[in-house]
């Protein structure tokens, strides 16, 4: 069948992947990839991860063991386009160009930079407040059509929609798509362990308040036995999960690991304890995580194989990249004489 649709996503190589990245993004990619009219194009942005300043060697290893987590996941390095976003130049021309058609007005909008900038907005870097014009760029360079993610990257994907439609606006041409965000899933929003009201993250300081990808099973059965709960009983209602959010964040992830709507695993805990729960989640949670950290530490152990794989992917990343961005020097009025 023709290829109908071009999927792209990315994750930043900064620690390790969690839970939410997993539910949220990459099963997701791999269902993705595995149907024929799809075209799948999944990145690492390491240029986005500069803009919290990581130490050059843990970028580096950081780098690959996201490569090793994606394949470990069941992204396949043949089927799907793996590669690391610095590798392909065309992600930091086109997002100089989109600079220059981005009010920053709509930059101030954005939630994410006002929450990792803080209340020193004045220290915070310029690449920050720039990082979601890279994610606009990282996109349409590919003139991808649909973008797999979690909820948090709504608000990114809307200014990638407006952006590409300034850019087509201004130049008189129908040349980038407005990509759509596809947000998938039960899982969504998979929240922190330690608390219900704040999302899973890789920077959260404690490591408690997330399971991550490589966890053994001691740590996954310690992380779920210290997970919040609170005092009451399970409830037989979703709706009554509005007002208890460490509930509704164990029972949502309960659900997405045992693939379930949200309503059949309220069911099977109605009335029950949050020991019990954090029983069947343990297991639940082990058994995806047991053959991912196998196969991970597999990949791991050869560096060189992972280094292959990410140049076959620059290599067709970049062939299309090239393409695009040879049409956008024309229609800006850039010469190609290089
Ligand atoms: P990041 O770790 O911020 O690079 O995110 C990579 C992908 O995982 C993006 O598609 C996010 O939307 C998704 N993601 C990150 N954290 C969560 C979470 N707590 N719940 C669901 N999806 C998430
Ligand atoms: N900003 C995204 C995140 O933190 C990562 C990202 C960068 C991305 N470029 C992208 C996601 C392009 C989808 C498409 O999760």
């Amino acid at each position: 069948m023709a290829v109908v649709k071009r999927i792209f996503s990315g994750v930043q190589p900064t620690g390790n992947l969690h839970l939410g990245n997993y539910l949220g993004a990459i099963r997701n990619w791999v269902a993705l990839q595995n149907r024929d009219e799809y075209e799948t194009i999944f990145c690492i942005v390491d240029l986005h991860a500069l803009t919290q300043q990581p130490e050059p060697e843990a970028l580096r290893s950081a780098i690959r063991a996201t490569a090793a987590a994606f394949v470990a996941a069941g992204v396949d390095p043949t089927k799907s386009v793996v590669f690391a976003q610095s590798t392909v130049p065309g992600h930091a021309e086109l997002s100089w160009l989109f600079s220059c058609l981005t009010p920053l007005g709509w930059l101030n909008r954005m939630t994410q930079f006002k929450e990792k900038a803080g209340k020193h907005r004045d220290n915070a870097v310029l690449g920050l407040y720039a990082y979601p014009v890279l994610m606009a760029a990282d996109i349409l360079l590919y003139r991808a059509t649909h973008v797999p993610v979690g909820e948090d990257q709504k608000q990114h994907l809307e200014l990638a929609r407006d952006i590409a439609g300034s850019f087509n606006q201004r130049y008189g041409v129908d040349f980038f798509p407005l990509p759509e965000p596809q947000i998938l899933g039960a899982a969504t929003r998979v929240m922190s362990l330690r608390d219900g009201t704040k999302k899973m993250s890789k920077s959260d300081e404690s490591d408690y308040s997330r399971l991550n990808m490589s966890d053994d099973a001691d740590t996954i059965a310690l992380k779920i036995r210290k997970a919040k709960t609170d005092m009451d009983a399970l409830p037989d209602h979703i709706d009554l999960l509005e007002a208890r959010p460490e509930a509704r964040n164990l029972l949502n992830i309960y659900a997405a690991l045992t693939s379930r709507p949200l309503e059949e695993a309220v069911a099977e805990m109605a009335g029950k304890q949050f020991s019990d729960l954090k029983r069947v989640l343990t297991d639940a949670a082990v058994s995806l995580l047991g053959p991912f950290t196998a196969e991970y530490n597999r990949i791991m152990a050869d560096p060189a194989q992972i280094d292959a794989f990410l140049r076959l992917g620059t290599d067709r990343a970049q062939a299309i990249a090239a393409e695009n961005l040879a049409a956008v020097q024309d229609i800006t009025g850039l010469l190609r004489v290089r």
